[in-house]
């Protein structure tokens, strides 16, 4: 499917206010920042970083949402509202996942090379959750609003609060004894990046 089919359909499939392609492309920001990028990532790929930057700031100023050129975004990503969304230059972000206004996908400030999170086809984050550092999020996983995420996700297990931790897998409520052994296995794995502290 081209990148405008599939837009239009992510939309429509999570967005129960959006009506036909028109309405859509007129008024949703997220479409238009991803088309934005698009370009820009084609001009940061090709020696052109000035005006890749540039072009971004130009789409930030019109959608409110700052995705660096350098940034790689797969078809078939939802940006509901978008305003303060911020996706950093190494991130990645898989088809299916779906991104909330506020959102940051950020560098934690210590990170050199590949500083920003990866996020797996299917996650939710959710609005004004704060991803910082090198982390991935794995598919389906669904990060709770406003929550801070310094460690890796599994997959399809639910996230929230300061700092993020586990409250459900699969969307069930799993027995303490699992959630435990599941945030020990992030807690050695972060501390395994950052080179066994
Ligand atoms: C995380 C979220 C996606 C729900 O995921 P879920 O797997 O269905 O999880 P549940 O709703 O069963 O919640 C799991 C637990 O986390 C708590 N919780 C859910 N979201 C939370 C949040 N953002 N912060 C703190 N706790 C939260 C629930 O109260 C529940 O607590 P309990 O175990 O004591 O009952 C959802 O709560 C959320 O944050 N949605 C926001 C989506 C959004 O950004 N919308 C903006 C639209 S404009």
């Amino acid at each position: 499917m081209g990148f405008w089919k599939e837009a239009f359909a992510v939309v429509k499939e999570n967005d129960p206010a959006a009506r036909y392609n028109v309405e859509i492309f007129l008024t949703s920001p997220g479409i238009k920042a991803l088309a934005a990028h698009k370009l820009s990532h084609f001009f940061w790929c090709h020696h052109f970083k000035l005006i890749g930057r540039m072009h971004a700031q130009l789409w930030r100023f019109f959608t409110q949402i700052e995705i660096h050129p350098g940034a790689i975004i797969e078809n078939g990503v939802f940006i509901d509202h978008g305003s303060g969304l911020v996706i950093g230059e190494t991130a990645i972000v898989e088809s299916g996942v779906k991104l909330y206004h506020g959102v940051t996908l950020g560098g934690t400030g210590k990170d050199t090379g590949k500083r920003h999170p990866t996020v797996r086809r299917g996650a939710l984050i959710s609005a004004h959750a704060q991803l910082l550092g090198p982390i991935e999020i794995g598919e389906h996983a669904k990060i709770g609003a406003s929550a801070v995420v310094t460690k890796d996700v599994p997959t399809a297990v639910t996230v929230v609060g300061i700092p993020a931790k586990i409250v459900r897998v699969h969307g069930e409520i799993s027995p303490e004894r699992e959630l435990t052994k599941l945030e020990c296995a992030r807690h050695v794995s972060f501390y395994d990046h950052m080179g066994g502290i």
